[in-house]
């Protein structure tokens, strides 16, 4: 019961945000995807197949990734965001699969060479965390790729999400991933000073 409510408020939390926060606004948004992340798409990812953008916001990584010739699903637990990243996707809205989903009772069905994932999972409580690696495990093709951007352990400001070091990346996806690459960065926002952050590129291991 308690699980429940936790899931309905976080919800809640997600859809006011984005109801009452223009897109400009969002301290995440970034026109473009960060720097690291395209090169990674270049250097570790299939050059084309299926990718999902997971909590995918303002849609950013769903278009390049669309405008790069993937078959691109979208998804966000919240409805208003999965509404502003199609109306931002503007012509190419056709081509991506668009989905309300929680990533920790996720309901989509096969399976992506890529996932990408900024900033999701660095808001998930430890229970959420493993019903993520789980999705994830799920979802992935063997030898798919996981891009993936979280909070750094080096940040220091009070507020915000969780932090990740490489380290516990590792022990989190111990279990049939490979990490192939990680780097401190940035995270491109619209805050005064932006946050630090760990970017990440993990591998499904061949089963
Ligand atoms: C920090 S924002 C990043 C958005 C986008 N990836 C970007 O970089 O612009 C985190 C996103 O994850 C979504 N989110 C949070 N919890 C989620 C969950 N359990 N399942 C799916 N999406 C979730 C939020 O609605 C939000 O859009």
């Amino acid at each position: 019961m308690k699980k429940i409510t936790q899931i309905k408020k976080l919800t809640l939390d997600w859809e006011n945000h984005y109801k009452e926060t223009a897109m400009e606004a969002l301290h995440w948004y970034s026109e473009e995807v960060d720097p690291e992340v395209a090169v990674a798409i270049k250097k570790f990812c299939p050059s084309r197949g299926s990718a999902l953008d997971l909590g995918t916001g303002p849609g950013t990584m769903a278009i390049e990734l669309t405008k790069l010739g993937y078959n691109v699903t979208a998804t966000d637990i919240s409805e208003s965001a999965i509404n502003m990243a199609k109306a931002r996707a503007g012509d190419l809205a056709d081509r991506i699969k668009f989905i309300v989903d929680d990533v920790r009772e996720s309901k989509v069905e096969g399976k992506f060479d890529l996932i990408h994932d900024r900033g999701c999972l660095h808001v998930l409580d430890a229970d959420g965390i493993k019903k993520y690696l789980s999705n994830i495990s799920r979802l992935l093709n063997d030898g798919g790729i996981l891009l993936l951007k979280t909070f750094s352990i080096e940040e220091t400001r009070a507020d915000g999400p969780n932090r990740y070091s490489p380290e516990l990346i590792k022990s989190y996806f111990e279990q049939g991933f490979e990490l192939l690459h990680h780097e401190e960065t940035i995270y491109p926002s619209t805050l005064p000073v932006d946050p630090k952050a760990l970017f990440c590129v993990l591998r499904k291991r061949l089963s």
